[in-house]
Parts: C-alpha cells; sequence; structure tokens
C-alpha cells in the first residue's frame, strides 16, 4: 500500500460489486428510455467509465465541469469551467458524481441543469459522506455511505494526486494537514 495511505475504505472487489449492482437498478428504472449520463469532472471518470459499461440499455455521455472556489465557507461559489456539448432538453439526465460532501457541487448543478427543461435529473454518486452536509441534497442511486474521512482513490484525488489508484483509501492525516 502507499506510503501516504491508512487504510482501505472500500476495495476494487465492493466497488465492482456495487456497480453491477447500481447499473441493474438504473437500467431497469430506464429501461424505455436512453438515458444521458453526466460526468462531473474529474473525480467522477473512473466510476462514470465503469459504470456505464455495465449498463444494459442505450445510453449517451455528455460531460460537465465546475470548480468551487472559497470551498470550506458556506459562502463558496461554484464556478461553471466545461459546459455540456448537447441540449438536455426532454432528456432524461443522470449525473454522475464520485462524492457528495457539503452537497453544494450537486445542488448547483441540478438547479442549473433543471433550467434547461430536461424530462427528469437523478443523481447517482459512488460515495455519500452525509455528516459534511450543508445544503439538504439526496441522491437517487448511491454505492456507499462513508464515515467523514479524507478519501482518495478511484478518480478522487487529494491536490491532484492519487486518482488512478483502483481502491477507496483513507488518507493519512499528516499528508494534508
Ligand atoms: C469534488 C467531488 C465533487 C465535489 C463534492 O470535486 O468530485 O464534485 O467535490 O463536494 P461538495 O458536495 O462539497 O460540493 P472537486 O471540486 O474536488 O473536483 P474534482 O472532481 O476535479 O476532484
Amino acid at each position: 500500500m502507499h506510503k501516504d495511505f491508512e487504510k482501505v475504505l472500500v476495495t476494487k472487489e465492493q466497488i465492482s460489486t456495487r456497480i453491477t449492482e447500481l447499473a441493474t437498478a438504473i437500467s431497469t428504472d430506464y429501461k424505455d428510455t436512453k438515458p444521458l449520463f453526466v460526468c462531473i469532472l474529474k473525480g467522477s471518470i473512473i466510476f462514470y467509465a465503469d459504470l456505464i459499461r455495465k449498463m444494459t440499455v442505450p445510453c449517451q455521455l455528455d460531460f460537465i465541469q465546475v470548480s468551487s472556489y472559497g470551498s470550506g465557507t458556506t459562502t463558496g461559489k461554484i464556478k461553471l469551467l466545461k459546459d455540456l456539448d448537447n441540449s438536455i432538453e426532454g432528456r432524461d439526465v443522470i449525473i454522475v458524481e464520485d462524492i457528495v460532501d457539503s452537497g453544494k457541487t450537486l445542488s448547483y448543478l441540478k438547479e442549473l441543469l433543471g433550467l434547461r427543461k430536461p424530462n427528469s435529473i437523478k443523481i447517482c454518486t459512488l460515495l455519500d459522506k452525509p455528516e459534511r452536509r450543508e445544503v439538504a441534497l439526496e441522491a437517487d442511486y448511491c454505492g456507499f455511505v462513508i464515515p467523514n474521512e479524507f478519501v482518495v482513490g478511484y478518480g478522487l484525488d487529494y491536490d491532484e494526486n492519487y486518482r488512478e489508484f483502483d481502491q477507496i483509501y483513507i488518507l493519512k492525516p499528516e499528508v494534508y494537514m
């Protein structure tokens, strides 16, 4: 294990099993539609790529990127860095996220995309850290509810590092303190 990691929180086997379950549930719920999966760059790309490959209904893909500034404060604002390429009017949209923390990112995106007249919007997150929530936000599909620990790997970073690891690890506090 990498020296910066305290322990594995979610193993690759657990991730893989849960993604199959999520994709099965989503495929059932969307069986007569062609959902549009929106990937929130960059943290969710690995989860997204694995999830869509387990879907059994036709899907389409699009990508969006936001950045938060002033994070850690209640006035932290969110800025759109890259918008979707296509219209979502009339579409069934599934926003795919790696982690819901304060809930600000997804609540901003849900409102922004909701103005564009989609038929529906749902949220699928791999991880949910409810202890950190600052705004009311609930995912429709969730992989794992986790404790309030600093997690990295499987797309999640600290200072842009550790995204490439295939499991989710708790980072040692001395690395980020
Ligand atoms: C992380 C994560 C979510 C967001 C969750 O993104 O990927 O998008 O923060 O936090 P919130 O619920 O408090 O809004 P980050 O801004 O670190 O960008 P990244 O995806 O490129 O790592």
